[in-house]
């Protein structure tokens, strides 16, 4: 038996708080009878609507996908391109991307249909440490990595510390490696603070999300998460350490 708000938190439909509300609203019924009552247990085969709408209790699934490009992180898309859960055809739970990666951006994603993991995965006061490995335009100076790691300035605020480091250089190409690790996850963060310097990125691939990275595994490439890598995931993102 589970808490009715944790259930409707770990379905998607609204942070615990906002179930919260709901709930004391009236907005919530077990079985046909709205529970005002906060912390009422339900189990699996309760019927819980949220304003008349069913709440599905499926199983927690949690993937790591190496993303390739040409797929967009989203659970559908209007316009008709591959999204990231087209990459999951046998998979009957709804899983939605956790966080975004760019359209043309490669690397580690997480998926889950677990709303309340996701939400404590992406929220900046979470701080879960995401290494970036850019091919950029240019050839930072040192001053440059020192800019990216004290904080750009972008038109939605100043960008947090991070670390940046010159991976290689190719003079004749006039083209660059840098790794960049933050912890936040603006809208194309990473593609506009190289910008910012007047390095611009070329290829972008994410390479580690917190303790989790893509050894062994290519393009396209994906697998389930073990039950001890979900639970040290939360305990990173409560506490800023493992273990
Ligand atoms: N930052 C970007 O600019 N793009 C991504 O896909 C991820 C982080």
């Amino acid at each position: 038996m589970e808490r009715l708000q944790k259930v409707i938190a770990a379905a998607g439909i609204a942070s615990r708080r906002k179930a919260e509300e709901l709930i004391s609203a009236g907005k919530v019924t077990v079985n046909g009878e709205t529970v005002t009552e906060l912390g009422t247990k339900v189990g699996r085969s309760d019927k819980i609507e949220v304003e008349g709408i069913r709440v599905e209790q499926e199983e927690k699934v949690y993937y790591l996908l190496y993303k390739p490009r040409a797929v967009l992180s989203a659970s559908s898309d209007d316009r008709g391109r591959k999204t990231v859960t087209d990459l999951f055809p046998e998979v009957k739970e709804r899983l939605y991307p956790v966080g975004r990666l760019d359209y043309d951006t490669t690397g580690i994603l997480l998926l889950t249909n677990d709303g309340e993991f996701a939400y404590q995965m992406t929220h900046p006061k979470f701080n879960i440490d995401k290494t970036y490995v850019a091919r950029v335009k240019g050839i930072p100076t040192k001053e440059q990595l020192k800019q990216l790691e004290k904080g750009i300035v972008l038109e939605d605020g100043k960008t947090a510390p991070a670390r940046a480091k010159l991976i290689s250089m190719d003079k004749k190409t006039g083209r660059s490696i840098v790794s960049l690790t933050i912890h936040e996850g603006k809208n194309r963060q990473v593609k506009r603070m190289f910008e910012a310097i007047g390095c611009p990125v070329q290829k972008l691939k994410r390479e580690s999300f917190g303790f989790l990275g893509l050894h062994g595994m290519n393009a396209g490439d994906r697998r389930e998460l073990t039950a001890h890598e979900v639970k040290q995931l939360r305990v990173l993102a409560e506490t800023g350490k493992i273990g």
